[in-house]
C-alpha cells in the first residue's frame, strides 16, 4: 500500500486534535491527559514554525490515514507516530514510518510504552532495537544504515 507523506498545515489542526484525544492515542502517549483546543492550537502553530520539528500527514490515495512527527535532537531524530482511529489494524503504520525514515538521515530514536505491543512491532520491523526500559517506557534506536 502506498503511503504518502506531506507536511501538515493549519487546515489539519482539527483532525490532529481529534486523533490526539482519541482514547487509544492518549493511552499510548507519554502525556496522556486530554488536550484542550486552545492548548492544541498553540502547540500546533509553534510546531509548524519550529525548524527542528517535522510534522507530516500521511495519506493513502485521498484518505488521511495518520500522522507522524520527527524532532531533531543533538544525536538524531526522535520519531513518533499515530494511525487514525478508523485506520488501525490494517498494517499502515509500518509503511508510514518507513516513509518518514526515508525522508531524513538518522540515527533515529523512538519512545514506546512497554504495553504498546503493536507499536513495538512496528518499530522492530522498521529496524529499531530496544536499548533501555525505564518507567514502563522502551527506548528504541535505529542507527544509520
Ligand atoms: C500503534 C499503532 C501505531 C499501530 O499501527 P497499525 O497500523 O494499527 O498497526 P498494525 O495493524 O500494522 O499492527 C502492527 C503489528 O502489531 C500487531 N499487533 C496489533 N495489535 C497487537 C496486540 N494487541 N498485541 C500484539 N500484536 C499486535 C499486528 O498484528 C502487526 O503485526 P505484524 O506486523 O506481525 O502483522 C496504531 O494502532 C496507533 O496509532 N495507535 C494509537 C496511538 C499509538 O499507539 N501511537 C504510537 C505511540 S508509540
Amino acid at each position: 500500500m502506498l503511503v504518502e507523506l506531506r507536511l501538515a498545515t493549519m487546515k489539519d489542526s482539527d483532525l490532529l486534535l481529534e486523533w490526539r484525544n482519541d482514547a487509544a492515542t492518549r493511552k499510548a502517549s507519554l502525556s496522556p491527559e486530554k488536550v484542550t483546543k486552545a492548548n492544541h492550537l498553540s502547540w500546533f502553530q509553534s510546531s509548524l514554525r519550529d525548524k527542528d520539528r517535522r510534522l507530516w500527514m500521511a495519506q493513502v490515495e485521498e484518505n488521511m490515514i495518520g500522522s507522524c512527527r520527527a524532532d531533531r535532537q543533538q544525536e538524531g531524530w526522535l520519531l513518533s507516530w499515530t494511525i487514525a482511529p478508523d485506520m488501525r489494524g490494517k498494517g499502515l503504520a509500518y509503511p508510514m514510518v518507513l516513509a518518514m525514515l526515508n525522508s531524513l538521515t538518522g540515527p533515529f530514536f523512538a519512545q514506546i510504552k512497554s504495553d504498546n505491543l503493536a507499536s513495538i512491532k512496528v518499530a522492530e520491523k522498521a529496524g529499531f532495537t530496544c536499548q533501555e526500559l525505564k518507567d514502563e517506557v522502551l527506548y528504541f534506536v535505529r542507527e544509520v544504515d
